[in-house]
């Protein structure tokens, strides 16, 4: 250890380690099975190795294009098409990021000054709100509903002021597995219209939605399209948290504010995995697909939670169910996590921890991005209790 005495006037006082990486921690020590942290405990296909690992032999291991190789900026843009019927034109407004994460710190770090306000809907996210206040914006809360989290949109129209800088969104959203609607968006639309809002869409989960729905990006409504930032993220399309790639997508106008910041920030994203991602994701099916497949997951998890105490949350899209406890326990949920990890052997993230005043519904979020020998085995350790 390194002995300092300077005196560190925190920009972030309030932040620790993430529940995320403690939990994760937890469950290694206890040897609990973790479907705390968001990420699949099986592989990505071969070709995807495959097509990076003949990116590298052939040499294209310098420096890519500071917005990304144009290939994987032309394959994003075909899709994004296909999907939502927006165009957006490779060269000037789409751009490869180091994850979704890193996407959101440059767009907050854009547009945001000090003393702008960012409308935030919690439950929220754990990146947004230390990303704002690094730069000096303030956090101001709306809420999603509980219990099946609809925004409460009274809530963001009593918020905007004259310092609203930007509203966040993310849809599909984590935690709560709810979705968007159309009458949602028209909603936003409204609120923001006459404003210089930006809107940042946090839409990495754009892929798994289920039970025959669909997915909504701001972006399919031309007037919410002209004043967002897009964020998308590989990690959870293609079974690849730990690459850490992502894009996002906006009118050239914000865009060009969004990489004076990325090109300082990270300046280019590493370029064998672009190429390999850009000639994986020439079969559509390989995101098509991902509904289909994590819904089979989600189907698969309930089925093992059968018989057991635990109450079922609404979860329409992402890889993540919420479930009550309040049958099972009385303890706050922080404790109840814990006490799953080291009593029971299985690792869940309580759902306070996404409020900025702990509210607590006694609510915990177990991840199904999971093999079915781990939901079946961790299924087993729940229907105990
Ligand atoms: C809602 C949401 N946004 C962003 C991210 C971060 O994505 P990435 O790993 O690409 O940085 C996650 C990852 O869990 C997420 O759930």
């Amino acid at each position: 250890m390194i002995p300092s005495s300077l005196a560190i006037d925190s920009k972030l006082p309030w932040v620790g380690t993430t529940i995320f990486t403690v939990m994760s921690r937890l469950a290694t020590e206890c040897g609990a099975i973790n479907l705390s942290q968001g990420f699949p405990d099986f592989s990505a296909e071969p070709a995807l190795f495959e097509a990076t690992m003949r990116a590298m032999q052939n040499g294209r291991n310098q420096y890519p294009p500071m917005a990304g190789l144009p290939e994987l900026r032309h394959a994003i843009g075909a899709k994004v098409e296909s999907l939502y019927g927006a165009r957006f034109d490779p060269e000037s407004e789409i751009t490869v990021t180091a994850g979704a994460t890193q996407a959101l710190f440059t767009a907050i770090a854009a547009f945001v000054r000090p003393g702008d306000e960012v409308i935030v809907f919690a439950p929220v996210y754990d990146s947004y709100v230390p990303a704002i206040e690094t730069v000096g914006g303030r956090a101001v809360y709306a809420s999603l509903l509980f219990p099946d989290y609809r925004p409460d949109w009274e809530s963001v129209r009593r918020l905007v002021s004259p310092r609203t800088r930007m509203i966040i969104v993310n849809t599909p959203n984590n935690p709560t597995g709810s979705l968007m609607t159309a009458d949602d968006l028209a909603t936003l639309a409204d609120i923001v219209r006459d404003t210089d809002i930006v809107v940042l869409s946090d839409e990495v989960y754009e892929h798994i939605v289920f039970d025959g729905g669909k997915h909504l990006s701001v972006i399919s409504r031309e007037d919410l399209a002209a004043r967002s930032i897009v964020v998308s993220s590989f990690g959870k399309t293609y079974h690849i948290t730990g690459w850490k790639i992502g894009y996002v997508l906006g009118a050239a106008a914000l865009m060009n504010e969004f990489r004076k910041v990325h090109q300082f920030n990270v300046f280019t994203v590493n370029t064998p995995c672009q190429a390999g991602i850009a000639e994986y994701m020439a079969d559509p099916s390989r995101y098509l697909g991902l509904a289909a497949f994590y819904e089979q997951k989600r189907d698969f998890f309930r089925a093992q939670l059968q018989g057991s105490r635990f109450e079922f949350l609404p979860c329409r899209s992402t890889y993540f169910q919420l479930v009550r406890y309040d049958a099972i326990s009385d303890l706050p949920d922080r404790e109840f996590a814990e006490w799953l990890t080291r009593e029971v052997g299985v690792a869940a993230i309580p759902v306070s921890v996404f409020y900025p005043d702990g509210r607590d519904d006694r609510v915990v979020r177990f991840c199904f991005a999971k093999q079915d020998s781990t939901l079946s085995a961790a299924g087993e350790r729940l229907r105990r209790i």
